[in-house]
């Protein structure tokens, strides 16, 4: 089969691979019909290089039709349509009973001390093929899919496998009050979910991204938006009494824009040895923070931070005095994505599509053009906002 593999520092190609098989009897094969680009793949490019091998096939937001199934898989047959989590996860541990799907006590990976394994997301998360191809295996495919039972289009399912049960949980960690208001931290495609989700939730939404054609989309949908400026702090306190927001999504993470100092830091990663170069990004402080610093900053005492944006450096340096003196909550980690799903599967079933999962895709494709659009993704170029690649059709 074709597939999407990582080849080094912002170089991916598409490789003729084997084709997946059953290993498990629990496991069953997808042929995918449709699998987006997400942020997180981005630090795959850029990043986490030290955690990936030379073709790795990433990808963890894919959908399609089921095609083969092991032996004691129960409640998925040859032709069914289903989207696939990212998490991989058992649904029984103590863990995925209480809602915590990501952080699974059966397909915690270990070894490097991480939460569950994820598809297509590097040594710290299992190194488990990803869906940035025409087949994918899914291991305890009994619990790890989403069934569709409508005739409906793929881009109506699509972003329950990340984003949307991702946004969804950003907002519910943020414990916005119901006369409250929420600011959001980044428009990519999980600050859009986000934003959209706190306004069907009847807040007050005040989003900040530097990109202009992400803050249109936004403001499509009700958002006002702000562009990323020195005084944005200062500006959103004035719109929220002087008294700073009730609750604040970052919806940035990592590579966030404004702190040179760390660019450097982790351009130095870069042309590392490999082993070195884990030990820092694994240790060390080197996490670019201006997105969660602006966050705390622009809180009101005793509001909720709630972090969707990925945090990757042991060692980052956090205003504890701030955090401390203003009674400040933090909530964040990798998405619960079955622990939303129930909630969310009405809502992109609606025909009005309250949260506009049918506005996010700017850019739809064969699998072939994915080493382009990763590019375009990354440089923001073209209007990008959201990849959904094609690599097989339905
Ligand atoms: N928690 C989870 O389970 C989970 C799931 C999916 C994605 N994520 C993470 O969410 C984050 C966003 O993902 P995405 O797909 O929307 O990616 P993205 O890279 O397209 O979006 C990030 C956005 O932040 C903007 N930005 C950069 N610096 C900023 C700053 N200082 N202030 C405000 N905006 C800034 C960028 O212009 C961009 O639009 C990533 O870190 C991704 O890894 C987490
Ligand atoms: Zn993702
Ligand atoms: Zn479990």
């Amino acid at each position: 089969m074709k597939a999407l593999t990582w080849q080094g520092k912002r170089t991916v190609t598409v490789e003729e691979v084997p084709d997946p098989v059953i290993q498990q009897p629990e496991d069953a094969i997808i042929r995918v019909t449709s699998s987006a680009i997400c942020g997180s793949d981005l630090h795959l490019y850029e990043l986490l290089g030290p955690f990936l091998d030379r073709g790795d096939i990433l990808g963890h937001e894919p959908m399609g039709v089921v095609v083969e199934v092991g032996a004691d898989v129960k409640t998925l047959a040859v032709g069914d349509r289903v989207v696939i989590p990212f998490n991989i996860a058992c649904g029984e541990c103590y863990l995925c009973r209480r809602g915590f799907q990501s952080q699974c006590e059966t397909t915690q990976v270990r070894e490097y001390g991480s939460g569950a394994a994820l598809f297509g997301y590097t040594k710290l998360y299992g190194q488990v093929p990803g869906g940035q191809a025409e087949y994918l295996r899914v291991p305890l495919a009994d619990y790890n899919h989403i069934p569709i039972a409508s005739d409906l289009p793929d881009e109506r399912y699509l972003f329950l496998s990340d984003i949307l049960p991702t946004a969804w949980q950003g907002v519910e960690y943020a414990q916005v009050p119901d006369d409250g208001t929420l600011v959001v931290m980044g428009l990519g495609p999980v600050g859009q979910f986000v934003s959209r989700i706190g306004r069907h939730r009847g807040h007050r939404v005040l989003a900040v991204d530097p990109v202009p054609e992400r803050r249109a989309m936004a403001e499509r949908h009700g958002i006002e938006t702000f562009d990323l400026t020195d005084t944005i702090v200062d500006e959103l306190r004035d719109l929220t009494d002087g008294r700073g927001a009730d609750s604040v999504v970052d919806a940035v993470g990592l590579e966030a824009h404004g702190n040179a100092g760390v660019e450097f830091v982790q351009k130095a990663v870069g042309v590392l040895p490999d082993p070195a170069a884990r030990q820092l990004l694994d240790k060390a402080g080197v996490d670019r923070l201006a997105a969660v610093y602006a966050s705390i900053d622009t809180v009101r005492r005793g509001g909720t931070v709630s972090l969707s944006g990925v945090y990757a450096g042991d060692a980052d340096i956090m205003p504890m005095k701030t955090l401390f003196d203003k009674q400040i909550t933090l909530r964040m980690g990798q998405c619960n994505v079955k622990n939303w799903v129930d909630e969310l599967v009405p809502l992109v079933e609606d025909i009005a599509d309250p949260l506009g999962v049918m506005d996010l895709t700017t850019h739809s494709a064969p699998l072939d053009d994915a080493p382009e659009l990763y590019r375009t993704f990354q440089k923001k170029e073209d209007g990008c906002i959201k990849v959904v690649l094609r690599p097989s059709t339905v």
